[in-house]
């Protein structure tokens, strides 16, 4: 008897042995250990997960041996440790980051493998920094040149937004740390983003809009995604019938969290059934106010658990949310597959620099001014450098993208380190000067991070371009770096521009400059397009981006020719906001009307999908430069375009393409593909793009491109069934490289069978 009594413990012991192991056992399907650990949790261990205990991390289950969540920002760096429950700096030793460029310039460089790279740095440094999701990328739609955050994103174009953030969220995964694409969706814009609610057509929301969130959830996978302060239908976007339960989850399937923006929730019903997942932010109201157990208040927290306990909810919605949350623990925090981290690697710095050495856009040489080439000047040359924006550091600044750079190398910095290097062509025979040429912003501190730098200077604006212009008069080159920077009301998070004229006064220095010295260079530094009258005056004009720890490197490179310059415009960059469809149809359309009470600002998007170049087509407006622009010091010959079909049943089409370096020098260039629908029972834009590839050839090299689109490619969002829809007929394939240099076409039919 005793036996069979031991037996039948050793037996229980085994079976609940066994059975703890499910929710831990990684051979085990996901979906069952998240069934197993779901009804092992205690309600109250339930709600401890679905909302911050801290700024940057949620409850993790200590009973059942799962961690602590950390989360961290952002989409081009892993911004240093704050206090638990202050914005204000830990004081950490081991924070400092790679800077990493923003992503308008990761979007410049049109390279979509650079983007796996990027992520995977980047989720290196965050695993060594503890942290299991990265709050990044942001891949709004730059639908206004005065969007504050515009910098943080990838451009105009659904199309190419979507085939940079795959593979970003693809490599940062890899390592087993989530994404958290943001801001999802319709964030545009920032001065009122926490009041705003959006009026769009289907088509723009479809068409323009959701591409890049749907192609980083479908094709990336994403395990991540934060919701957008601003409302859509009236509901914020943290918690929003429409764009949470029905597209993203029910539509696209999407198994992951969705995270609230940081005091985005603002309803608990809303809240508990609108889609949200974890709710994050700091304080009681998520943002302003504190009190000593403000997690405690959020809405997914006591409030929701004392309703369940009082029978308003069931836990169904709760169990749901639990499900998504602990499927995350078990892609990261549980996830014993993931590498060691690294903070500040060799190869992080490496893919930095590739990132801006690609993403810097050479937009004018007239008379071929650059590359500066101090080795045709054997009696040595003069270099002067202008502009605060050649000592600025960058990386401090615009929001809570802000970064502790390990270093950051300036414009000044870079050439200096160029010029006196052993190995540099002319050691010895080129002087640089500088001079300020303006006084922008001399503050440096966000958050509690400081640069170091002391940019006071009391001078007037008039001292300040007279020196410059006095030494203009001597020097052989001038090079300007001006631009934007991090402050509010310029490239910052939570305001927005209120014109696209360069501030400070730089506008007078540029042209003073030019007068007095022909070889003059203009270096924009910005995550946006900026006004340009002096344009013709100026032969030589580089879009330089805010590039990070190795800014200084990258376009010290660029401009004395080590590297050849290869990024092109995720942007259209407008002469004037006058050709820009979000400003061209009054207050309503931007920023949007108040309504009574001034607790709602209504912002339609009048444009519906013409937005960047797709208005400027339609427009018959010729902008300063092109969407896809960006030239090199050599030169191509895209000809020779063939389809292999010339109908198509199924959508599905390849084309084939000649590119020839027809300069002297080793050169990339992307080549674009755009299709136009020649005739469609629904308005559409003149032409779209819809392929690319860059390709990098020596001179006189030829290579065959093969670019290939499908059924999706030809379609448009039909309002009236809700789905994508391709009209048989005529459509048009247009090849360059530019969206205003399409040097060849090629007409082809899709038929019905
Ligand atoms: C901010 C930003 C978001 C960021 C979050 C945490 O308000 O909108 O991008 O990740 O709060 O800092």
């Amino acid at each position: 008897m005793k036996k069979i009594f031991f037996v039948c413990l050793m037996a229980i012991g085994a079976v609940s042995y066994a059975q703890k192991l499910v929710y831990l056992d990684e051979s085990k399907d996901i979906e069952e250990r998240v069934e197993d650990a779901l009804k092992r949790m205690t309600l109250a261990e339930k709600i401890d997960v679905i909302h911050a205990q801290s700024k940057f991390s949620s409850a993790g289950v200590k009973r059942l041996g799962m961690p602590d969540f950390w989360t961290d920002d952002g989409p081009h760096g892993v911004r240093p440790d704050v206090l638990w429950d202050e914005w204000e700096q830990a004081g950490q030793s081991n924070d400092s980051c790679v800077a990493f460029p923003a992503l308008t310039c990761l979007a410049a460089t049109w390279q979509p493998a650079f983007s796996y790279m990027y992520g995977y740095a980047l989720g290196e440094e965050a695993l060594y920094r503890g942290k299991s999701m990265i709050l990044g990328p942001g891949i709004n739609i730059y639908r206004t040149p005065l969007g504050g955050r515009n910098f943080e994103y990838m451009g105009e174009d659904p199309y190419l937004t979507s085939r940079m953030v795959v593979p970003y969220v693809q490599g940062l995964q890899s390592v087993g740390v989530a994404s958290c694409v943001k801001h999802y969706c319709l964030n545009n814009d920032e001065e009122y983003r926490h009041q705003v609610n959006v009026i769009v057509s289907d088509r723009a929301l479809h068409e323009i809009y959701l591409p890049g969130f749907e192609a980083a959830i479908k094709e990336g996978k994403a395990w991540g995604i934060m919701g957008a302060y601003n409302l859509y239908k009236n509901e914020h976007n943290c918690h929003n019938q429409y764009t949470l339960n029905k597209i993203l989850k029910q539509d696209w399937g999407f198994d992951g969290v969705v995270v609230s923006d940081w005091g985005g929730a603002h309803d608990l019903d809303q809240a508990v059934k609108n889609g949200l997942d974890m709710e994050f932010g700091t304080w009681t109201n998520g943002l302003s106010e504190g009190a000593s157990n403000a997690y405690d208040m959020y809405y997914l927290s006591k409030q929701y658990q004392k309703a369940i306990v009082e029978g308003k909810y069931t836990t169904k919605e709760l169990d749901e949310k639990v499900r998504r949350v602990l499927r995350t623990f078990f892609r990261t925090t549980m996830n014993k597959q993931k590498p060691y981290g690294f903070l500040c690697s060799e190869q992080h710095y490496q893919t930095a620099r590739m990132v801006a050495h690609e993403g810097i856009v050479l937009l004018q040489n007239e008379g071929n001014v650059l590359p500066i080439l101090p080795e045709l000047h054997p009696e040595g040359m003069k270099i002067l450098v202008v502009g605060e924006n050649a000592i600025k550091m960058m990386t401090v600044g615009g929001g809570s993208s802000s970064l502790k750079a390990q270093h950051e190398i300036s414009p000044l910095q870079g050439l200096k380190m160029r010029i006196e290097a052993s190995d540099f062509p002319s050691k010895g025979r080129v002087s640089l000067d500088y001079a300020r040429g303006y006084v922008g912003d001399t503050s440096g501190n966000y958050n509690g991070v400081t640069t170091g730098q002391d940019l006071k200077d009391d001078r007037s604006p008039e001292a300040l371009i007279a020196e410059a212009v006095e030494k203009a008069k001597t020097a052989d080159y001038v090079i300007i770096f001006g631009g934007l920077n991090k402050s509010n009301y310029q490239d910052c998070e939570g305001h927005d521009r209120k014109t696209m004229d360069l501030p400070y006064n730089q506008d007078k220095l540029i042209t003073s400059i030019a007068v007095v010295n022909k070889n003059t260079v203009y270096v924009n530094i910005s995550g946006n397009a900026v006004s340009m009258p002096w344009r013709k005056q100026v032969p030589a004009i580089v879009q330089g981006w805010f590039l990070g720890s190795e800014s200084g490197i990258a376009l010290a490179d660029v401009l004395l020719g080590r590297n050849n310059p290869s990024g092109h415009l995720p942007f259209t960059w407008y002469e004037s906001l006058d050709q820009c469809g979000a400003h061209s149809f009054g207050e309503a359309a931007f920023p949007g009307i108040w309504r009574e009470g001034k607790k709602i600002i209504d912002e339609e998007y009048k444009e519906g999908i013409y937005v960047g170049y797709r208005w400027t087509d339609k427009q018959k407006l010729k902008p300063a430069f092109a969407f896809g622009h960006g030239l090199s010091y050599t030169t191509f010959k895209i000809s020779n375009l063939r389809a292999t079909l010339n109908d198509t049943t199924d959508g599905n089409m390849t084309f084939k393409v000649d590119i020839t370096n027809t300069g002297n020098c080793l050169g990339s260039d992307v080549v674009q593909l755009y299709i136009t629908d020649v005739k469609c029972s629904v308005d559409r834009p003149v032409k779209e793009l819809k392929a690319f590839k860059k390709v990098m050839l020596k001179p006189g090299e030829t290579q065959t491109v093969t670019l290939t689109t499908d059924k999706r490619a030809l379609s448009f969002w039909d309002e009236q069934t809700n789905d994508w829809k391709a009209e048989p007929g005529e459509f048009i394939a247009q090849v360059g490289d530019a969206s205003d240099k399409l040097t060849c076409k090629v007409k082809f039919r899709l038929v019905e069978y």
